[in-house]
């Protein structure tokens, strides 16, 4: 435990409550030295490491990170975590709120009957607020609790819970994006917007309204193509113009559902086509997607002449036997790729499970189905978990020179060992094993947000 006194005595504040509260009222100018084991990505195979190291964070940006530290930071305050490993913050581009309630339950079904049988109905319950009140208090603080830093959240079709949610998120200190879902066809009545026009209306007053945070920013969120006439992705792609807002939705996330958008959608090349010609699918219109398990040639090539993210979520895709997206590949020509919970299809909120899974998956995917492409390494998720999704949110993810200074302190001792190990084999060991008990600190953009 000395070393946790030791950083709250050095604190810049130098008491824990005040830093708290402190910094997440204000967005306070922070300039500070974190002491330990750092562990950053700087591309898909590139992983720093630098041990009993120095990062240093200059006005909420990282200025470096340093084996010996540079005189000109000898005056900053210190944070010394010793022999605790130090990452990025870790990004969650994919997560639904409103399902964490049953999260862990109902993965009996596959996509389009799952949706129907349990989480429509979930998701109608945030209609009253005293619910969406209840259920948003867990979610946040748990979220607050682990390794993410960054989020980028489905609500639901409701404005009120939706910005209810927005501010608990910021008020948490969890940078993110979050959407007000639209839904206008093939929805159950009580869950199903009025019309386009109203849906558009709606989204419209909440994009408003949200304009009042400072870290938590609206993304526009038509569910996914089955959902949304070509009325309402018309009148959201002239709203993604007007407020030069971003988008995430799914995308061929599902056999079946890929042959209902065929249907749904004559004269149309694949399922990306289907957002595309309302522009909502990259390139002015920052976008992510969903899943990309069965993407075809021509979609993937949209996606990485256009910059759109997948949001890769690979224990959603053995839950709802979706299958295994080939992520390798969209590594390999270089697309923006990031890791997702996908709660409540996923069931966990943690990015180090997903970590794990997605390196799991691929080799599953490799050995039984498909030997053209080959299995994701550590340093790959690990990347994506950290720079490769947090590239959505500006210069994030990563302890480069200017970037948005997001951090994470792992205490790894009480997972017990007789051997020596390398800082790299703790890393790989935290990626396996870690849970929110290792978490010992957590800075967004700057601000502790937590401390043990
Ligand atoms: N496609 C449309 N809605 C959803 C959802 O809530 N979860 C998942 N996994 N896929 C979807
Ligand atoms: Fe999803």
């Amino acid at each position: 435990m000395l070393h946790l006194v030791h950083s709250i005595i050095q604190s810049p504040v130098g008491y824990k409550w005040f830093i708290w509260n402190r910094v997440i009222e204000e967005n306070t100018v922070r300039n500070y030295v974190v002491k330990g084991n750092i562990c950053y990505s700087k591309s898909s195979n590139e992983l720093c490491i630098v041990e009993n190291g120095y990062v240093v964070c200059e006005e909420n940006k990282c200025a470096g990170v340093f084996h010996e530290l540079p005189e000109a930071y000898e005056d900053f305050p210190l944070y010394d975590y010793s022999d605790h490993m130090i990452i990025p913050g870790l990004v969650d581009l994919h997560v639904h709120a409103p399902q964490y309630p049953f999260r862990g339950m109902a993965m009996d079904l596959e996509l389009i009957d799952w949706l129907n049988t349990y989480t429509f109905v979930e998701e109608a319950k945030y209609a009253n607020l005293d619910y969406a009140e209840k259920a948003y208090d867990i979610f946040v603080d748990d979220l607050k609790h682990s390794a993410t830093t960054r989020a980028v959240v489905f609500g639901t079709i409701h404005n009120d819970a939706t910005l209810l949610l927005m501010e608990k998120l910021e008020k948490a200190g969890i940078a993110s994006y979050v959407g007000k879902v639209n839904m206008d066809r093939n929805s159950p009545e009580y869950l199903c917007e009025e019309s386009a026009e109203q849906s558009a209306k709606a989204t419209e007053q909440w994009l408003i309204a949200s304009e009042r945070f400072e870290n938590v920013k609206p993304i526009l969120t038509p569910r996914f193509t089955p959902s949304c006439t070509d009325e309402l992705l018309e009148r959201l792609s002239q709203l993604q113009k007007k407020y030069k807002v971003p988008v995430q939705s799914h995308l061929s996330e599902n056999l079946g559902e890929i042959e209902w958008v065929k249907e749904l959608c004559p004269g149309t090349k694949n399922y990306g086509d289907s957002y595309d010609r309302y522009d909502l699918f990259g390139n002015d219109c920052p976008t992510i997607m969903a899943h990309c398990v069965y993407s075809d040639e021509a979609e993937v090539e949209m996606m990485r002449k256009q910059n759109v993210f997948v949001a890769h979520c690979p224990e959603s895709n053995a839950n709802l036997s979706s299958g295994v997206a080939p992520v390798k590949n969209y590594l390999k020509k270089n697309m923006k790729v990031g890791l997702g919970s996908d709660i409540a299809a996923g069931s966990t909120l943690s990015i180090f499970k997903a970590m794990a899974m997605a390196v799991q998956c691929s080799k599953l995917r490799w050995r039984l189905y498909d030997q053209y492409v080959e299995p994701l390494t550590v340093e790959e998720v690990f990347y994506m978990a950290t720079k490769g999704g947090g590239e959505f949110f500006g210069k994030v993810g990563s302890f480069e020179e200017g970037y948005e200074f997001d951090a994470v302190v792992l205490e790894d001792v009480s997972l017990r060992h007789p051997q020596e190990l390398t800082v790299k084999e703790r890393l790989e060991r935290m990626i396996y094993l870690a849970d929110d008990k290792n978490i010992l600190a957590k800075f967004v953009n700057g601000n502790k947000i937590l401390e043990k």
